[in-house]
This record gives structure tokens, C-alpha cells and sequence, in this order.
């Protein structure tokens, strides 16, 4: 194999490794009951009881994800050389040595974070929670710990807990906070886990002898630990605990361990991704959008802005605000929150493409909010896009990876309901401003546009099981005009 090849075929594996990791969990049936060495939450409690656990986050359909750490100073860039893969990658993509990387922390001086101004991007975004990560991969933690030095407080300058602060601002200004944690691969803690990458230790997969050791001791003392304390210093916070990346070490009994702490938090929501078989609150798929969504399931897709969650200087891929937004609705629409990711820099700084773009879809959200926040999923289903039934041109194949028919999503129009109206979120506006319903799931008795502030009723024509809205000549907004039905039920 020549070696443009051998690097294209690496850098797809960098790039897809991670996330098709996650696609495998996700692929998975909802885990049948297991018997867990310790019960969860999820195991004990009544519907009723999970459907109170779990209203505000149903509620809230758009949260903040923030991926911070030491890798925001390499910004995706190691002795002089661009490193292809996600930015928070980079200590296993590069293979860096631990002490090297280690050295990162006494240059970490992030002065112009504002705990305040990214509580209020996220809030002026419409979003209603912020997930961070307290401990990535790369084991550094990004708060106070007492249980192991290499951390903001202790091996930086900037001697400060971000998370603390963000935990004040976050009460401050009413939005719900919570914490990412890495809880098995952890590549400076001797023992820890790391996901295979061609090159290093095929059993370990380790690249450096200093991370060689004992899985146990590392989730004795220095995990469990810190789980510990995330869970006890920040007050109510965190509301959502967000793990990542279980390997076959997270096996059911290790992974109770964590259980018997999460257990003590009641309120507490935690993703599938904690492994050892248990299943978890929420669904996680990472940068797609589930087809039809997961139902009966409580799901979140979670999506980079650009190409990477962790600040890389060069990555300019950013997603329009078009995008970005009709992506927040289609989720909606089949149930599912959006976590969308900012990467602030080696200063503390959000990238100024990333918040223009939060904003903007914050100013749509101010006016039509009210079709997205505890709303229920769409009655309707073919205008999310249909499984392709015939060969298209040969550029564009009708099956997906693994054989199977491929969705072809459309991006006409997504729907919402709630008691006594349907949302109609219109992406293109029809040329004759006529907008035709060929199937009517409840009895609608008027209509008119959420951003039109007069509400002024629009002419409905009905069909039999039918109807026609006419539309003004021109859409209120560009990327998406709600039509409000109003209806019987
Ligand atoms: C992953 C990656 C990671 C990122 C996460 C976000 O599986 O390992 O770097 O934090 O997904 O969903």
C-alpha cells in the first residue's frame, strides 16, 4: 500500500473512529432488564416517577455541550505539523508522550474566560442546559480535585475552577448545569484505558510505558474519586452527568461502583455511555440525526459546529446558522434534544463563527420558540424523508454502510404539537404560496404564522381528510416560517 493511501485510510479512522464507536451504541436495542450487581435508577423506579425525573430535559430540546481542556493550546497542531482527527484527539492521534503532555498545564493561563459570557451566549442562544467536560480523555480535569494534582486548580497559573464558577453563573442566570466525564479512557492515568489506534500496544494500546498499570487502582483513585466530588462540591449541579467511550473494561461490576454514587443523586439524568450494561437515561447519537428518531426513547444528538469539539485553530468547516437551526427543528420534531458543541480557545475565548451563529439561532428561537420547548413529535412522518426505493445516479448510492436501504432526508417542511396545535416549521417556501396538507391528524379550526404579531388568520380551504393553507406571498423567515394550526384536540 503507497503511503498517501496508508494516510488517507488512517485519517478516515481518526475521524470516524469515535463516532461509529457511539453509532454501535446507539444501533443497540434498548438493554433488556439485566440484573445489575447494583441497581439503577432506571431499574427501581415507576414511569411516572422516571417521566418527573425526566420532564425538564424533554422540555428543553436545545443544550450547550463545551469540550475545554489543555488540548485547546496544540489547537489541533503538534511540533509544527497539522494532526487530522478531532482536536481533543490529539494526545492519541500524535501519540504524545504523557510528561509531554503533561508540560501543557503550567502554559494553560485562560484569563479571558467568562463564566458569565458563556452562560449568557448559551441562554442568549435559547438553550436550557450546558453540559461540560469536567475530565476528557486526556485525564485532565478542568475543576477543583483534591484527588488528583493534574488539574486547573493545582497545575496551571490560572488556579481558578471553571466549573465552580460556571455553577454560580448558571444559578445566576437560571439554566441548568451539567459535567462530561471520561470516566474509563484516561491516557496520563497510569492503568486507565485508551481506544485502539494502529501504532501503539495492541493489548494496552497504550504508546508510553508511563501509562501502563492497573485498571483498578486508576478507578479507585482517581475516577471514583472525582465522580465524587463532581457530584458533591457544585450544590444542585450537575443536573446531567455525561459519560463517554466505555471499553471493555467498564465491565458490570466496575461500572456499579459508579452507580451506587449516581444513586445517591435522584434528580440525576446520565447518558448510555457509561457501559457495564447499563442502559442509562438518554440515547446519545453523535453528529447525525436519527431518521425517525428514537421512540419511546429519551434521545440526544449531540453535533460539533465545525469538524471538531475541541478548539482546533484551522478548522473553518463551520455549519451555516441554516443549518444549524433546521437541524435544532427536524430533532425536534422527532423527539430529541440537539447538544450543540462550542470549543473555546487556549484563552478561554469562544470562537467568535460559534457564537454569531448561537445568537442568530437564539433571535429565531425568541420569536418561535414556543414551536420548539415542550413541544411533542410531528403526527405527520414522510416530510422528514423516506428510504430510498430505487438506484439514483450512481454517485449517490441507495444503500447505507451496511447494506441497508439509505434514508433520504427532505428539507421541505417538520412538524411539532402541542395540546391544540400542530407546528408547521416551513423550510421552502411553495411557489404558489399555497401550503397543502394531504392527511389531517386532528380537526383544525384556524391558522396563522408564529411570526406574524398580529396572528392574523390565514384562509384555510378543506379537502375531504384534507386541507390548504394560503400562505402570504413571501416567507417570514427565510430558514424557517412556523404556521401555527390551530386545532381541536
Ligand atoms: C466521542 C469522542 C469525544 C467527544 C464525544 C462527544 O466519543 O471520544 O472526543 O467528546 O464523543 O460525543
Amino acid at each position: 500500500m503507497n503511503l498517501t493511501r496508508t494516510a488517507a485510510i488512517a485519517t478516515l479512522l481518526l475521524t470516524t473512529s469515535a463516532c461509529s464507536l457511539a453509532q454501535l451504541q446507539d444501533a443497540k436495542p434498548d438493554a433488556k432488564p439485566v440484573n445489575h450487581p447494583v441497581p439503577a435508577i432506571q431499574d427501581t423506579e415507576s414511569p411516572a416517577q422516571r417521566d418527573a425525573r425526566m420532564e425538564w430535559w424533554r422540555g428543553a430540546r436545545f443544550g450547550m455541550f463545551i469540550h475545554w481542556g489543555l488540548y485547546s493550546i496544540p489547537a489541533g497542531s503538534w511540533n509544527g505539523k497539522q494532526i487530522p482527527g478531532i482536536g481533543e484527539w490529539i494526545m492519541n492521534n500524535a501519540s504524545i508522550p504523557v510528561a509531554d503532555y503533561k508540560a501543557l498545564a503550567p502554559q494553560f493561563n485562560p484569563t479571558a474566560f467568562s463564566a458569565h459570557d458563556i452562560v449568557a451566549l448559551a441562554k442568549s442562544a435559547g438553550m436550557k442546559y450546558i453540559v461540560i467536560t469536567a475530565k476528557h480523555h486526556d485525564g485532565f480535569a478542568m475543576f477543583d480535585s483534591k484527588a488528583d494534582p493534574f488539574n486547573i486548580v493545582a497545575a496551571t497559573p490560572f488556579h481558578r475552577d471553571p466549573l465552580r464558577e460556571l455553577a454560580i453563573e448558571c444559578r445566576k442566570q437560571g439554566i441548568k448545569l451539567g459535567f462530561y466525564y471520561s470516566q474509563d479512557q484516561d491516557w496520563t492515568a497510569p492503568g486507565a484505558s485508551a481506544i485502539f489506534r494502529a501504532g501503539h500496544d495492541p493489548i494496552t494500546h497504550h504508546w508510553d510505558k508511563a501509562q501502563d498499570g492497573d485498571f483498578d487502582t486508576y478507578l479507585h483513585t482517581k475516577a471514583i474519586p472525582q465522580i465524587k466530588e463532581l457530584l458533591t462540591n457544585y450544590a444542585e449541579f450537575p443536573v446531567v452527568v455525561w459519560f463517554d467511550t466505555p471499553t471493555a473494561n467498564m465491565t458490570p461490576a466496575r461500572a456499579a461502583e459508579i452507580v451506587t454514587l449516581l444513586n445517591q443523586h435522584p434528580n440525576l439524568i446520565w447518558n448510555n455511555r457509561l457501559g457495564g450494561t447499563y442502559p442509562g437515561d438518554t440515547k446519545t447519537p453523535e453528529q447525525y440525526i436519527p431518521p425517525q428518531g428514537f421512540p419511546g426513547s429519551d434521545w440526544e444528538s449531540c453535533m460539533t459546529i465545525n469538524d471538531t469539539w475541541g478548539f482546533k485553530s484551522y478548522d473553518t468547516n463551520f455549519k451555516s446558522t441554516q443549518t444549524l437551526l433546521r437541524n435544532l427543528i427536524d430533532i425536534a420534531s422527532k423527539g430529541g434534544n440537539y447538544l450543540l458543541n462550542i470549543g473555546p480557545d487556549s484563552h478561554g475565548l469562544v470562537p467568535a463563527p460559534e457564537a454569531e451563529r448561537l445568537q442568530q439561532m437564539g433571535q429565531w428561537l425568541s420569536v418561535n420558540g414556543e414551536a420548539i420547548y415542550n413541544t411533542q413529535p410531528t403526527l405527520f412522518g414522510p416530510e422528514a424523508g423516506a428510504l430510498s426505493t430505487t438506484e439514483p445516479a450512481l454517485s449517490t448510492p441507495s444503500k447505507d454502510k451496511s447494506g441497508n436501504p439509505k434514508f433520504i432526508p427532505a428539507w421541505n417542511w417538520r412538524s411539532t404539537t402541542a395540546p391544540n396545535k400542530i407546528y408547521i416549521e416551513i423550510f421552502n417556501w411553495p411557489t404558489n404560496a399555497t401550503f397543502h396538507l394531504d392527511h389531517l391528524p386532528r380537526t383544525v379550526t384556524s391558522a396563522y404564522l408564529l411570526a406574524d404579531p398580529t396572528h392574523t388568520q390565514l384562509k384555510l380551504t378543506p379537502i375531504p381528510n384534507a386541507l390548504d393553507i394560503q400562505l402570504p406571498t413571501k416567507p417570514l423567515d427565510p430558514i424557517a416560517t412556523v404556521l401555527v394550526l390551530n386545532t381541536t384536540n
